[in-house]
């Protein structure tokens, strides 16, 4: 099978891995891809959301099938421009990226389906959500609807907080369109998941649980980045818990997705909050989470190309059960100084190597550049190295010793991913 993946993160990185340990793969491309992805296909530089040029690279190269795996193509309707060309694609349509895509349109839809998830207002006028905010009880979260890149979501603690996010989303438009509606949510008080499935419309496939490390520092402390590390499983999550998400969630999501056209296609993650009245949803998005897959799919031992195709064509109920390595999983995220905010990059990476000594440890590339014959920061989240253990003590013990193996100026690391839920793993 020719595969292309589209994108060049540690997702894809991480995705790219699976696919190549397929006996199903015969040319595996990416674009944009990454210097680690090259080492295991060809990368094409094509950026990640230009649907015009990717349909037309498809078509030239007879790709079999097209992975995705950033949302900006698939909000952008990457999955209709290619069912429309019969080239088959594994991914939401653009109806479907709304999940993702409006976070409106989600807490409707929750609404409708009794799906669990916080109380909220929805504002299309700063003055309207002014006064409402003037009257609340705090801390209250503010969300920008549209995409934004991790930025759109503020926790405020008081009014003139609120105040400001206002401002800097509905007057001063620092989002662009994704401010212009504003939702208004309750703060759910537990802590965080990751619930992720395979969906091929109507089959799902629940896969590993993992929970990712958002804020920038140890101890949930500093602002919000895009994941700063992984664990899977995770212990917040009982077996119970998941069969809730499950039931309660995930699939009245898909249900109501396949009232409106075809139906679900592609990974689809509930970011959840373990509340004392169960799990809330905090937010889907409408592919694998990164640093996620990092965790979940080097566990995978089932043939992931194999799933990926059934699921592209609507064919999922003919697999096997999924397969998991039962060893546990630790994803540490390595970031360039001053991530998520401004940070300067080209500095040469040393030690990637030495980093993985045994097929037990992974180093993927997420924001890298090839430079002469050095490999040099490129991104905020440069490198995120993963290693397997019989249990998330052993698998942080392996992680972090690889860690340590890798140089670049400037690099930063928590030093607590997997900590808390290796410690409850243990009580239990
Ligand atoms: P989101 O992009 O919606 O997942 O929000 C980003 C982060 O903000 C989440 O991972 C949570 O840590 C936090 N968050 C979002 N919504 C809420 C909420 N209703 N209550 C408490 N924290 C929230
Ligand atoms: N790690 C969070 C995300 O992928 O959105």
């Amino acid at each position: 099978m020719r595969v292309l993946i589209v994108g060049g993160g540690g997702r894809e990185h991480a995705l790219a891995a699976g696919i190549a340990r397929s006996k199903l793969l015969t040319k595996l491309y990416a674009a944009p891809g990454n210097p680690g992805i090259a080492r295991l296909g060809t990368c094409v530089d094509i950026a990640a959301d230009d649907v015009d040029a990717l349909l037309r690279f498809a078509r030239t190269e007879h790709i079999d099938l097209t992975v995705v795996g950033p949302e900006a193509p698939l909000v952008k309707g990457i999955v209709d421009a290619f069912e429309k060309a019969g080239l088959l694609i594994f991914g939401p349509t653009r109806s479907c990226a709304r999940l993702e895509g409006s976070k409106a349109f989600t807490k409707e839809l929750c609404r409708k389906h009794h799906i669990p998830t916080a109380a909220y207002r929805t504002f299309f006028d700063a003055e309207a959500a002014r006064q409402w905010l003037r009257e609340s009880t705090y801390p209250q979260v503010l969300k920008a609807d549209g995409l934004a890149a991790g930025k759109g979501v503020v926790i405020a603690r008081s009014f003139d907080e609120a105040d400001d996010a206002i401002q800097r989303f509905m007057i001063v438009k620092e989002l662009g369109d994704a401010g212009s509606r504003l939702v208004v949510e309750e703060f759910l008080q537990g802590v965080e998941a990751s619930v992720l499935a395979m969906v091929d419309g109507r089959t799902i496939a629940m896969l590993e649980t993992a929970r990712d490390h958002k804020t920038a520092f140890d101890d949930n402390r500093g602002p919000n980045t895009g994941g700063m590390g992984t664990c899977s499983p995770s212990a917040m999550l009982t077996p119970e818990g998941l069969a809730q998400v499950e039931s309660q969630i995930i699939l009245p999501a898909v249900h109501a997705m396949g009232r409106d056209g075809k139906g679900f296609k592609g990974f689809l993650y509930a970011g959840v909050m373990i509340t004392p009245g169960g799990p809330k949803l905090l937010e889907f998005n409408v592919r694998m989470g990164d640093p996620e897959a990092q965790v979940i799919l080097p566990r995978l031992r089932s043939d992931l190309l194999h799933l990926l195709h059934l699921a592209a064509q609507g064919r999922l109920d003919e697999a096997e059960e999924l397969d998991w390595d039962p060893r546990a999983a630790v994803c540490v995220v390595l970031a360039s100084q001053g991530y998520p905010g401004p940070y300067a990059t080209g500095f040469p990476i040393y030690g990637l190597d030495d980093a993985s000594p045994s097929a037990d440890v992974m180093v993927f590339q997420a924001g890298t550049r090839q430079k002469g014959a050095d490999i040099v920061t490129a991104g905020g989240r440069v490198l995120g190295v993963t290693a397997l253990g019989t249990s998330l003590h052993e698998a942080r013990e392996v992680a972090y010793r690889a860690v340590a193996r890798i140089r670049f100026q400037g690099a930063h690391y928590r030093s607590d991913i997997g900590r808390q839920d290796a410690e409850m793993l243990t009580r239990r």
